[in-house]
């Protein structure tokens, strides 16, 4: 699938699975305490900082507003016209955006924090490390990234394809992730690997992997 394809194909995808999304998720934030002890974490690191925090890929806004809740500057960004709509008509003291996480009209420098819960998984494996380019460019030096993805634990070193209901998606093996991560120049905070018992939907493990800018900026590795 070239860019545009698959762009085209997620945000139709969720543009036409959003009322539905919106249905089974309403005003969904995690239930599970170990996905809202990371969010927690991340936004203890990010507090501080006076700039704000993007939440790409927000869907319908839910998470963007628990970090709003937790007095974090928090704005959400997301590919799907439909889903943006629903996140405003939702969350109304909150400002959320259309358009596209690999490609964001910010500047350099501009945010304390971003976080990205499921979105990556619908980018192809190859265009990933672009958008971890774009995520570290958006990060001022010091800023966190928190990112939470479908992981494959198993034997794949590269990502696997999975029948996700609403676009062509993606687990990924975590340390490929990190591996991405650190060559974009982050360096790791921490991680979690959930267990599969804990998604009874599909069965699978969840990386959260809490990263940062290195505050001297540039340094990689
Ligand atoms: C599985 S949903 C997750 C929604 C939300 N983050 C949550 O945790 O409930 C994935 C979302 O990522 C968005 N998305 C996928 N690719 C994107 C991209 N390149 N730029 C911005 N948003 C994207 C989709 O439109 C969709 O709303």
């Amino acid at each position: 699938m070239g860019e545009l394809e698959h762009m085209r194909a997620t945000r139709d995808g969720y543009d036409s699975a959003a009322a539905q999304y919106l249905a089974l998720f309403r005003n969904a934030v995690p239930e599970h305490p170990l996905d809202n002890a990371m969010i927690g974490a991340f936004a203890d690191f990010v507090r501080g900082a006076s700039l704000p925090v993007l939440d790409v890929g927000c869907g319908p806004g839910a998470v963007t507003d628990q970090l709003r809740r937790l007095g974090l500057r928090a704005r959400g960004l997301d590919l799907s016209p439909e889903m943006v709509a629903l996140a405003r008509e939702h969350f109304p003291d909150v400002e959320f955006a259309q358009g596209d996480m690999a490609a964001v009209d910010l500047p350099d420098g501009a945010l304390g924090g971003l976080l990205s819960r499921s979105s990556i998984i619908h980018t192809p494996p190859e265009e990933v490390p672009a958008v971890f380019a774009e995520f570290h460019r958006l990060l001022a030096p010091g800023g966190h990234l928190l990112l939470t993805f479908q992981a494959d634990a198993g034997a794949a070193r590269v990502p696997q394809p999975f029948d996700h209901a609403v676009a062509p998606a993606y687990r990924w093996p975590v340390d490929r992730v990190t591996g991405l991560l650190r060559e974009a120049g982050f360096h790791e905070t921490a991680r979690l690997v959930s267990a599969p018992e804990l998604d009874p939907v599909r069965g699978f493990h969840y990386g959260h992997l809490l990263f940062r800018k290195p505050a001297e900026a540039g340094g990689a590795g």
